[in-house]
């Protein structure tokens, strides 16, 4: 496993930018030969997207021959709903890049058939030779998209019950209404973010410290679902020194010294 430790949450932002775009051109995609990423929503990528946005209008990238599919949906909320993160997705990134509507997949949280749902996403990645990229951030508890604690480490794309951590701590984006929270959410499996042929786990604040030191120094386990990435052939965390306050004090040399020079 990489862990690349940058000083602020805008440079890890912009790291994560210069790499996504690094990564999509180096592969050359074609039509018959797209590059397929995997997206998150959540406050931490926000600024990712900010800056994906600024190399695309600047020409340093294209999202011509790219093919995306989000991480998760929450059940019951409309698209148009403001906290529904096809919304998020489209306000933050879609409408401001050149991606084509039909290369954009998400979960629809409004299906009658859930099992159905899930079951085409993963045909559709697979279609498609699978995911190059997977990006995700973590939540406080260190679960990935919504994989909550002791979620299968081989999981698939299914129906989730969130925790009451996740709906409190995702309650600021509902007037700090905890009944206002979708209580499920359909969500890619741990298993289907792993099968990925990279994974970048994006990580930054104080208040994800936990999460990041059982992701990086804890034993593989379904209790912090983060910490199934140290499996992964080709996984990648990029954190900002907050979120490195749990950490050993040799983890962070051993980290900041090898990744010196590097990409
Ligand atoms: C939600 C999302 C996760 C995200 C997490 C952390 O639970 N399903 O994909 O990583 O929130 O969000 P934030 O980046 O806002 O802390």
């Amino acid at each position: 496993m990489r862990v690349i430790i940058k000083d602020n949450a805008d440079i890890v932002s912009q790291w994560a930018a210069n790499y996504v775009a690094y990564k999509i051109n180096a592969y050359k995609p074609t039509p018959s030969k797209p590059f397929v990423l995997g997206l998150p929503t959540g406050s931490t990528p926000l600024g990712m997207y900010a800056e994906l946005i600024k190399l695309y209008q600047a020409k340093k990238v294209s999202f011509e021959n790219v093919v995306t599919f989000n991480m998760d949906e929450y059940i019951g909320l409309e698209p148009t709903h403001p906290q529904s993160y096809h919304y998020f997705m489209q306000e933050n990134f879609f409408k401001h890049v050149n991606l084509k509507p039909e290369n954009i997949h998400l979960l629809n949280g409004m299906t009658r058939d859930f099992a159905k749902e899930c079951s085409e996403y993963e045909r559709e990645m697979r279609k498609l030779g699978g995911v190059n990229l997977f990006i995700g951030g973590v939540g406080e508890d260190g679960h990935i998209a919504f994989n909550e604690p002791f979620s299968s480490l081989t999981s698939r794309t299914r129906i989730k019950t969130l925790t009451e951590s996740t709906i409190k701590a995702n309650s600021r984006f509902f007037d700090n209404d905890i009944s206002k929270v979708p209580t499920m959410a359909l969500t890619v499996g741990v298993g289907t973010i792993m099968d990925a042929r990279e994974v970048m786990i994006l990580v930054t604040g104080k208040k994800k410290a936990e999460a990041l030191k059982h992701g990086i120094e804890g034993a593989v386990s379904h209790v912090w679902t983060i910490s199934e990435l140290q499996r992964h052939p080709h996984g990648i965390i990029v954190c900002d020194k907050d979120a490195t306050e749990k950490l050993e004090k040799s983890t962070v040399e051993y980290f900041l010294d090898i990744e010196r020079n590097k990409f």
